[in-house]
């Protein structure tokens, strides 16, 4: 154990008009030194993670942070992005500069502002995360890139779109219990397994339920050494955090195996010394319903073309062996890129403070994984976290 996160905050997702990724900034920032009972002073270091590539004019977003308040003028701030793991690379940084000894407390502040552009236009910016030597001149932006591995997984190991129909029902039961997500109302499975005018194919086989939405949001935490989190009225420690990329291209890789994410998973739970089943939930990167569904192959939950097991058995659902994305996930949760890793972190750190709000609070909580990434499993993190005390 190296660090821990001892504040938080994070707001509501969605389409949040009126909002820019300035105002989310602050008030994230805001929000998670006050919650962490520190001054604005005591910030040593900041880290912005946020993706950009066009949503926003604005690029440069390091320094937005000290809008939050004067006592920020002069502390380094520095962008971080690695694509849909931006948020979880920011933390990553966070905890490296801590452990390096060059802070006290960090502010890792975690934003994107999607819907300024049309979900074509989005898909536009999001394929930028693809090789796009190779990859990127396909129809649909990211969802094409998805699409196409979905077809892949169903061609090795047959038509799993039950399961995905299953998937996006569970994310959606989960998001209805969650203030903070951008759909907070139940699908029904019907909807979720057909295609119809309101739920259209969007790429291969693919339809609009499988997809994590476009999203605006932030979320923020503050981290800091062990010693001084002892002191804290809230400290939520990290057992294990491991980062793992893969080549970028496809055409390098057996894309349907997720190798990147299985070692990263399997480094962490090394290092945490723990088996999966050891974790009272996780968080994974449901950017679309397959990668879930390969997912659970990934860490370890089902063998290779068993994934459809986890969630037909049950053992994903919240009251299942495993819970996976009582949060309602990217899926329902939605998918404000550059602030899903931090999004992820901050809910694990409440489920495991006991303040979830309301329903969404798991009645035994000792244990998280959070599994983000970058890409079609490219830049690949897994935390493990639990209360310090
Ligand atoms: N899941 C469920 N419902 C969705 C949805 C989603 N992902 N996205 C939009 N909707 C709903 C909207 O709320 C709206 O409902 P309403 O008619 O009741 O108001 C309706 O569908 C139409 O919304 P719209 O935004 O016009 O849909 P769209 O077809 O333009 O966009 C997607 C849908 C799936 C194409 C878009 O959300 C998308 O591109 N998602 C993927 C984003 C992505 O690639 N992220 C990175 C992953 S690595």
């Amino acid at each position: 154990m190296t660090a821990c996160i001892v504040g938080w905050s994070h707001g509501k997702f969605g389409k949040l008009d009126g909002e820019t990724s300035e105002s989310l900034i602050v008030k994230a920032a805001t929000e998670a030194i006050a919650h962490a009972g520190i001054e604005p002073k005591d910030v040593d270091v900041i880290y912005v993670g946020n993706m950009n590539g066009g949503f926003v004019r604005q690029e440069f977003h390091s320094s937005l942070a000290l809008q939050a308040h004067p006592d920020l003028r002069f502390k380094p701030s520095t962008r971080v992005e690695n694509a849909c793991a931006t948020g979880s690379a920011a933390i990553h940084m966070g905890l490296n500069t801590l452990a390096a000894g060059k802070a006290r407390f960090v502010l890792v502040v975690g934003v994107e502002k999607m819907t300024e552009l049309n979900s074509a236009q989005a898909g536009e910016v999001l394929i930028k995360a693809s090789y796009v030597a190779e990859e990127a001149n396909i129809e649909a932006g990211f969802a094409g890139i998805f699409g196409k591995i979905t077809s892949a997984y169903f061609q090795r190991y047959g038509d799993k779109s039950d399961a995905l129909a299953k998937i996006a029902v569970k994310a959606h039961k989960n998001g209805a219990k969650n203030p903070y997500a951008h759909f907070q109302k139940e699908f029904a499975y019907d909807f979720c397994r057909n295609p119809s005018d309101k739920n259209p194919f969007v790429a291969g086989p693919l339809k609009r339920t499988d997809c994590s939405p476009v999203t605006d949001g932030a979320a923020a935490v503050i981290l800091t050494d062990v010693t001084t989190a002892l002191g804290m009225k809230q400290a939520i420690a990290f057992r294990a955090a491991e980062q793992v990329n893969d080549f970028l291209p496809m055409s390098r890789r057996d894309i349907i195996k997720f190798e990147g994410p299985a070692l990263a998973w399997k480094k962490a739970l090394a290092s945490a010394r723990l088996d999966l089943l050891d974790l009272s939930f996780v968080e994974s990167h449901d950017c679309f319903t397959s990668a879930e569904l390969i997912e659970y192959e990934a860490m370890g939950l089902a063998a290779p073309g068993e994934g459809e097991r986890a969630i037909h058995e049950g053992w994903v659902e919240r009251d299942g062996k495993l819970p996976v994305n009582v949060s309602g996930g990217l899926k329902a949760k939605g998918h404000p890129v550059g602030a899903t890793g931090v999004s992820m972190h901050v809910m694990s750190a409440m489920q495991l403070s006991g303040t979830a709000p309301g329903a969404l609070q798991l009645p035994k909580a000792k244990i998280g994984g959070v599994f983000n990434m970058g890409g079609a499993a490219v830049a690949n993190y897994v935390s493990i976290l639990e209360p310090l005390r």
